[in-house]
């Protein structure tokens, strides 16, 4: 047995790795620790896979001690590392709980980690490893004629959330240079799919027509992201655990490239199919153009020649196979949507970020 420390597996991704890593590896182990903020919920852990081979533990990747003692009660060999702020919007209105969390957290994690695995030598060291799972955001921006980004293009993070994600990567490779901790790092492009908190573009916009209300869409929508459906994002992940060489990384991305326009497009295209007696057909006479992300990265790409050519992954959705899953997910799962949506501070963070927005 394999035992799996996953932190942050009750959000959006590390929900579905858990649910993911449960249903195709019978030789796992999983706790699960996670602080439930406002992005976790035990929602998304409803329903899992033989739940007996997981343990859920509540509690802050900050906490030394929670986290040591974890490590020796599990006997843990493997942290798979999800922990995090993760909204662009909430580190440019706040940016201390990202550095809180995901520096001085990572901190924590590797902390723990040289002292139970590189001091203490309570496990083979053949057998451990810490897998950081970042982001494509620590790279910047493009311009429209640039390359996609590779392992080797130089970070150059904009916001608050890419800049306390690019440090806690230094701070893994550091451990690895330094101290000879076995880790991997995967950079991943944008996620979307089942549970994902509806503060961000995909879920945001399927809620938000659901009622017949405002689709924002930020400046002039021509920003490009790289889309991921989190199911490939876990199957990467899993696959660059077991078969990827340590101390390396791996860019993870879907290989389209729309605009944010186009994506909102698409899941109004798709809803007014899925709910032809809808009141608010066409879905896209909802769209509205607001005021712009200060700081708004125009354009993400990742080149994933490398997990490609050296591990055989590739995604198996397509941006519009995700769409249609993603969309019929949320239509299946109402009674998850109003469980997540009538959470303390939801509301609030609606009006906080959309009200003031003027529109364009
Ligand atoms: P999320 O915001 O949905 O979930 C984060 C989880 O971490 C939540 O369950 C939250 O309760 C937990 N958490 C936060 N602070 C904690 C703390 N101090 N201690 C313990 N748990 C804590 O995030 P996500 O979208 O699932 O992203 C997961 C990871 O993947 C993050 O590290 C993020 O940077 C990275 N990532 C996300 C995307 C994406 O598109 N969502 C893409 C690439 C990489
Ligand atoms: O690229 C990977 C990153 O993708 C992850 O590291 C982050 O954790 C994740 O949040 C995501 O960041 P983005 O800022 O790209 O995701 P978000 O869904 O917030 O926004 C996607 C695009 O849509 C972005 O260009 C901003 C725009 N947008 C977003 C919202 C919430 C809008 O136009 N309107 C909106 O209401």
């Amino acid at each position: 047995m394999q035992n799996v420390l996953v932190t942050g597996g009750a959000g959006f991704i590390g929900s579905n790795f858990v649910r993911y890593l449960l249903k195709v590896e019978p030789e796992v182990r999983i706790v699960n620790l996670d602080a439930l903020t406002y992005a976790g919920s035990s929602e998304n852990l409803k329903d899992l896979p033989d739940p007996g081979r997981h343990v859920f533990i509540h509690g802050n990747i900050c906490d030394r001690n929670l986290v040591a003692d974890l490590l020796r009660r599990y006997q843990i060999d493997t942290v798979v590392h999800f922990a995090a702020e993760s909204h662009v919007d909430r580190s440019i209105l706040g940016p201390g709980q990202f550095v809180q969390t995901n520096v001085v957290g990572t901190f924590t994690l590797l902390e723990v980690v040289r002292q139970f695995w590189l001091i203490e030598r309570a496990l083979p060291l053949a057998s451990v490893r810490f897998h950081h799972v970042s982001t494509d955001e620590v790279f910047g921006s493009l311009e429209p004629h640039e390359p996609a980004w590779t392992e080797r293009t130089p970070y150059a993070p904009n916001s608050p959330y890419a800049a306390s994600k690019a440090a806690s990567d230094h701070l893994v490779r550091a451990y690895g240079h330094t101290y000879g901790l076995p880790y991997l790092i995967t950079n991943c492009s944008n996620n979307y799919g089942p549970y994902q908190f509806p503060e961000k573009l995909i879920p945001l916009t399927i809620l938000n027509a659901l009622e017949g209300r405002p689709l924002p869409v930020y400046g002039d929508g021509g920003q490009v992201r790289d889309w991921l459906y989190v199911e490939d994002h876990c199957e990467a992940i899993w696959m660059v655990l077991r078969q990827g060489t340590l101390g390396e990384t791996y860019n993870m991305g879907g290989d389209n490239q729309p605009t944010n326009l186009t994506v909102v497009q698409m899941l109004c295209d798709i809803l007014d199919q899925r709910l032809p007696d809808s009141a608010y057909m066409p879905h896209r006479s909802l769209i509205r153009f607001v005021e712009d992300r200060p700081g708004h990265d125009r354009r993400y790409a990742m080149d994933t020649t490398k997990i490609r050519r050296e591990l055989g992954w590739r995604p198996r959705q397509s941006l519009e196979s995700g769409l249609l899953k993603t969309v019929a997910w949320y239509l299946n799962h109402l009674e998850w949507v109003t469980a997540i949506r009538n959470q303390p501070g939801y509301q609030a963070w609606l009006e906080i970020n959309y009200a003031s927005r003027e529109a364009q």
